[in-house]
């Protein structure tokens, strides 16, 4: 039995040198300490030895079962450390490869300029305001003084949802909206998108509009054009010059469509103004007095004026944009140059 348990001890430090994974330790460590391992069933042997010789052999079998359990416990850390480099190295990260580049957008011209638009105005202390896309023709048109039978309404260029509501045609019904909640004095200025049926180089189906009104009880038309004028100037530049040329809007009266001087040739004619030296930007006017009585409010106490420019209008004049739908294409080559 003493030759039996130095053999095992032998044997399994010679197969212990051999192992190459944890695994195949585990195996081994089965092999001669598990239940029918070959350690245990020796020492289950002991109970056949005589008195004399359980003590020795006993002593001897703590010693092979000591120095093996050291020798496998030695391994098992060596091969432990050695997977978790070979895993560490596996997964390493080489940080000195050059990263991607996030893509970084800008804000498109249209936002850009509404974004413009607002700031100045909001530096004259105007209120922001906005009002639904979808829209009554009553809103839309009816309290804007625009009767049934006006070519407004013709369905070349409205679009229509049912026979009464519609996607709104221009950012105008805000001011009824805004009126029958409010009480007077009111200064707002509306940013919104409007829609028409139309598209070629200076007009698309869904368009922006800023919306402006002011009402108030001593109102005259100088302010009017104080404000415009103010604001095209910080808009297009110091030397802007601007111009009102008699018009018609249903909703205002008397009306006008306001011209800057051209940004391209400082009023001498160009291509860009076809030569006159102007370049329309918006329409405007006192407000009707029947928009008030539609409104609720009083025309023979408060009087106003209101104005209504296209974004897209400004944005191309402000970035020489020649084709707006260049606006609503998303080529990036085209976006990334704002
Ligand atoms: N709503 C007009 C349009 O879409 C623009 C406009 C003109 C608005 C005169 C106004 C205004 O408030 O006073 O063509």
């Amino acid at each position: 039995m003493q030759e039996e348990l130095k053999k095992i001890e032998a044997e399994a430090l010679s197969e212990l040198q051999a192992v190459a994974n944890s695994a195949d330790l585990e195996e081994l460590r089965i092999k001669y300490f598990g239940r029918k391992g070959r350690l245990s069933t020796v020492m289950r042997g002991m109970g056949k030895l005589s008195a004399a010789e359980r003590p020795v052999i006993g002593k001897l079998a703590n010693e092979v079962r000591g120095n093996l359990t050291t020798a496998f416990e030695e391994v098992g850390e060596k091969l432990a450390r050695q997977e978790r480099e070979n895993q560490l190295a596996m997964e390493a990260i080489d940080i000195t490869l050059p990263g991607r580049r996030p893509q970084l957008g800008v804000k498109h011209p249209i936002t850009q300029t509404l974004e413009r638009i607002q700031q100045i105005f909001r530096g004259m202390g105007f209120h922001v305001a906005d009002g639904p896309e979808i829209e009554h023709e009553y809103y839309n048109f009816d309290a804007l003084n625009t009767p049934a039978d006006h070519p407004a309404r013709d369905l070349q260029d409205t679009l229509y949802i049912t026979d009464e509501v519609l996607l709104r045609t221009h950012t105008s019904p805000v001011q009824v909206r805004f009126m029958e909640k409010h009480a007077p004095p009111v200064r707002i200025i509306v940013p919104g998108k409007a829609y028409r049926h139309d598209y070629d180089v200076s007009h698309t189906p869904t368009f922006h509009q800023v919306e402006g009104l002011l009402v108030d009880y001593h109102v005259t038309f100088s302010e009017l054009k104080g404000v415009l004028h103010s604001f095209a100037r910080q808009m297009f530049g110091d030397q802007t010059d601007m111009r009102f040329r008699p018009h018609f809007f249903p909703f205002t009266e008397p009306s006008a469509e306001v011209d800057i001087s051209c940004t391209v040739c400082s009023g001498s004619g160009c291509r860009t103004c076809s030569g006159s030296g102007w370049l329309e930007i918006l329409g405007a006017g006192a407000v009707d007095p029947n928009v008030f009585e539609y409104a609720n409010y009083n025309p023979d106490e408060v009087t106003g004026f209101a104005f209504g420019m296209g974004v897209e209008r400004i944005a191309s004049i402000r970035y020489g944009i020649p084709d707006i739908r260049a606006l609503y294409e998303n080529d990036l080559r085209f976006l990334r140059q704002f």
